[in-house]
């Protein structure tokens, strides 16, 4: 319990009264408003001043400022709406963006456009309710062309969109303008880089930054991952990243297209190959079929889809294409959804053994 000033008014006027206290700024958020018999007693953060009175007595026929003991709230993370409820119209408060990306130090929102001219009030407060965020980047558009890249401005905090991530306990060196990365897929990185048993081949084939290559060889005494790309920039922090993780003896980065890379030189050498290019996996089925060993491995695959079932749907696109090279699924081992990327839309992965 805390002592604290406070105001007392009949239970009736009590709504209207927490909305006044707040508006002028006096309410006490870390004390819970509490109820004797017919009258609530409003915890407030300092006596108020005579111009405050002033407005109170405008608007609440009947009240008293007296002061009282109070059960402190359990603390909890401030949230943006909290900051903001006095500085935004209530209609606009349900719009604030929920999901928050955090890259480094970095946090990356997606602002509705009917929050457009607000958008580095809210910068403002996101720098505020998460204190190791710098710079607060928003979404200016969707993720696209051949190095998946997105478009963003920066709203509140340090002109920069560079940082270090951090994952699983390993470092990642990325720009966000440069190159592809997302936190949404830390589980995946995991799950896959779980899977790798010592002594495998590892190829994969859209590895941007490294989260699976990387996270891959620090999981295992040995083994040996090529981590391809054709993005210039994702092959310059692959390398960074690779070092930073001193796992240089363990994976191979290689700048190039991957069906390229895999046709000149690792036809036929990977236990396992990681598809991460769901915009496009489909149409490098082929090369990864490639890749894999003449007596077998795994395949990680991803897709974007809007199909009904999507996960049947999914298996049943990769046992075609599969086939379709001449070689055939032994066994699907998982298909699971990964995310939902828009309305309708998921991304799903599928582990399979190909024969
Ligand atoms: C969706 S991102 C995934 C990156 C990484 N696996 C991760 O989890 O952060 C796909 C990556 O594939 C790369 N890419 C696109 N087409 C490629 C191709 N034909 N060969 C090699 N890399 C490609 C892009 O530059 C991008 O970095």
């Amino acid at each position: 319990m805390s002592e604290s000033p406070c105001l007392k008014v009949p239970k009736a006027l009590g709504q209207k009264a927490i909305t006044l206290v707040k508006r002028l700024n006096l309410l006490n958020r870390e004390l819970k408003v509490k109820r004797v018999e017919d009258h609530l007693y409003i915890p407030l953060t300092s006596e108020p001043l005579p111009a405050h009175i002033e407005e109170l007595e405008k608007s609440l026929p009947e009240f008293e400022v007296s002061a009282s003991s109070f059960p402190e709230r359990a603390k909890r993370p401030l949230k943006l709406a909290d900051l903001l409820e006095d500085r935004l119209p209530p209609h606009l408060l349900t719009s604030l963006p929920r999901a928050i990306d955090f890259v480094g130090e970095i946090a990356v929102a997606e602002i509705p456009p009917e929050l457009e001219n607000h958008k580095r009030l809210i910068g403002e407060a996101i720098l505020t309710t998460h204190k190791r965020v710098h710079t607060v980047l928003a979404k200016s558009g969707a993720v696209g062309g051949k190095y998946r890249l997105r478009e963003f401005e920066v709203i509140a905090g340090v002109d920069k969109t560079e940082t270090v991530h951090r994952e699983h306990g390993c470092a990642y060196h990325v720009d966000l303008s440069k190159v592809y990365f997302s936190p949404r897929l830390s589980h995946e990185h995991d799950r896959v880089a779980s899977k790798v048993r010592e002594n495998e081949t590892v190829v994969d084939m859209f590895a941007g930054v490294g989260p699976f290559s990387i996270l891959t060889a620090k999981k295992r005494r040995n083994v040996r991952v090529y981590a391809i790309d054709v993005n210039p920039d994702a092959v310059h922090y692959l390398k960074t990243n690779i070092n930073v993780n001193r796992v240089e003896k363990k994976v191979v980065p290689i700048l190039g297209d991957a069906r390229q890379v895999v046709e000149e030189k690792l036809t036929g050498v990977a236990d396992r190959v990681i598809m991460n290019l769901p915009e496009n996996a489909l149409e490098y089925v082929n090369v990864a079929c490639e890749a894999i060993k003449a007596e077998g491995g795994i395949m990680h695959y991803y897709e974007f889809t809007n199909a009904p079932e999507p996960l049947e749907t999914a298996k049943n696109q990769l046992i075609e294409a599969v086939k379709q090279t001449g070689r055939n699924i032994k066994e699907i081992l998982l298909a699971r959804t990964v995310r939902v990327t828009a309305p309708y839309t998921w991304q799903v992965a599928v582990d399979a053994e190909v024969q």
